[in-house]
């Protein structure tokens, strides 16, 4: 079911199981509940998760990022299948980096694997740049591409 409209909102535990279905379907190396119950126990992460606007039970995304000092750390973001392009990466992403910007956040950073083009492709629109490559960064000996947006060149303009 497409949803009309969707909206960010804090990760609950009973979002839990929905969230581990759709992160065994869209990543290589999945998360478990255990991941995500760590990641809500620390100060400085947020877990959002896209639900539809109707019900708030639908959850179409998500995205995790840590907060810490002068950096924002992306640690995942996924979209489930039904819902791929049609922008919520970026509406997510965008709505990450206001609120980073907002709160004095210097620059974002993110791994990504090299192979992911889709991933490159949707960060690059959003003005992330490479800037290093980590050879055998994954458990598969995939290299990592670091990407960075600086918040304090740049006036962010979407
Ligand atoms: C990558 C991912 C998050 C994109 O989600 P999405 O909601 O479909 O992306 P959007 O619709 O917001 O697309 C925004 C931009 O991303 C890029 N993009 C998205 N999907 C793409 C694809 N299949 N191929 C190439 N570029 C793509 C495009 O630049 C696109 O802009 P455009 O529509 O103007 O061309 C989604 O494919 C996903 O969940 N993948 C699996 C998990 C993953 O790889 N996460 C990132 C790990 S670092």
């Amino acid at each position: 079911m497409i949803q009309a409209t969707s909206s960010l909102r804090p990760l609950t535990n009973d979002d839990l199981p929905a969230l581990i279905e759709i992160e065994q379907k869209v990543h290589i190396a999945p998360w478990t509940a255990e991941h995500f119950r760590a990641e809500l126990e620390k100060p400085y992460s947020e877990v959002l998760v896209m639900t539809d606007d109707e019900t708030d039970a639908q959850i179409s995304a998500y995205i995790v990022y840590w907060l810490m000092f002068d950096e924002c750390q992306i640690l995942n973001v996924a979209v489930d299948l039904p819902y791929r392009g049609l922008g919520l990466a970026k509406k997510m992403l965008r709505q990450v980096v206001t609120l980073a910007d907002k709160k004095g956040v210097h620059r974002i950073v993110l791994d990504v694997r090299q192979s992911n083009q889709a991933a490159v492709q949707l960060y690059q629109s959003l003005g992330f740049v490479i800037s290093r490559v980590q050879k055998a960064f994954y458990s598969n000996g995939e290299d990592a591409y670091g990407m960075t947006l600086s918040l304090i060149d740049d006036k962010i303009e979407f």
